[in-house]
């Protein structure tokens, strides 16, 4: 995964998701409770990928359920970069907890939110709207192109990932694959979105690499 960095396109930052899964596509628990399927090696690697990011961007799902921080790490790395990433959360709605970890002001903080959103936020949130029901992902990734964001990492949740995929708007896609099998008919796949009806459904993917990592292994993948 080295060589020159890949051009960041005229409209959007390059897109790079990343997730953890259970060997069965999973992202978490029954009904989305948090499973934490990254192991020790996954850890550094994911903290490396958001230290040479310019943003960070979870679902309101995930800022409910798991109320991750996207804080930088800095015993997971080497040293911690000039600027940290900004964080930013896709609400529509305004759902995000006022408590939510993301909205504290430990980092800088995006609320992509929608046009019908009249929630107020704290001062030191940067507020984006794109869209009226849903956040259009589209627009949002335009708006921050133009705050200065050229390499966007998407860490979920499902559906987010969803939307991102539907809309091919992702240039590199990894998966750390856990050696757990989670099952059950409620714990979310890695994408949860509109129903695959057939072939042309289908987002194709290019398999870059696959390598053992630590327990599991990393699939790398491209549109
Ligand atoms: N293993 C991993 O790597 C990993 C990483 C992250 C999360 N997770 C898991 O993922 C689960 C959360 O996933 P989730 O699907 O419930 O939530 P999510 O993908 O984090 O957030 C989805 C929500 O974002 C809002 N949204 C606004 N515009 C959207 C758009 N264009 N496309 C998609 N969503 C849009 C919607 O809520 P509103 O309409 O209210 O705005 C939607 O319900 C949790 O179980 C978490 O533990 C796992």
């Amino acid at each position: 995964m080295s060589g020159p960095p890949e051009p960041v396109p005229s409209d959007r930052p390059r897109v790079w998701v990343n997730c953890a899964v259970s060997m069965d596509g999973r992202l978490a628990f029954a009904h989305g409770v948090r499973a934490s399927l990254s192991g020790p090696e996954d850890l550094v690697r994911v903290h490396r990928l958001r230290a040479g990011s310019d943003a960070i961007l979870v679902g309101v799902g995930t800022v409910v359920q798991d109320d991750p921080s996207l804080r930088l790490k800095p015993e997971l790395l080497d040293e911690l970069p000039k600027r940290p990433p900004r964080r930013v959360v896709v609400d529509a709605s305004g759902r995000t907890p006022v408590s939510a970890r993301i909205l504290d002001s430990s980092a800088p903080t995006i609320v992509a939110t929608t046009e019908n959103n009249a929630r107020t936020y704290p001062d030191h949130v940067h507020v984006l709207r794109a869209g009226r029901d849903q956040v259009d992902l589209r627009l949002l990734f335009r708006l921050l192109r133009d705050l200065g964001v050229a390499q966007l990492m998407v860490e979920g949740g499902s559906r987010i990932l969803a939307s991102v995929a539907r809309e091919r708007l992702f240039d590199r896609w990894t998966i750390y694959y856990a050696p757990v099998l989670v099952g059950g008919t409620t714990a979310p796949s890695m994408v949860r979105g509109p129903e695959s009806i057939g072939p042309t459904d289908l987002v194709r993917l290019k398999l870059e690499s696959v390598a053992p990592l630590g327990e599991g292994f990393l699939a790398t993948l491209r549109p």
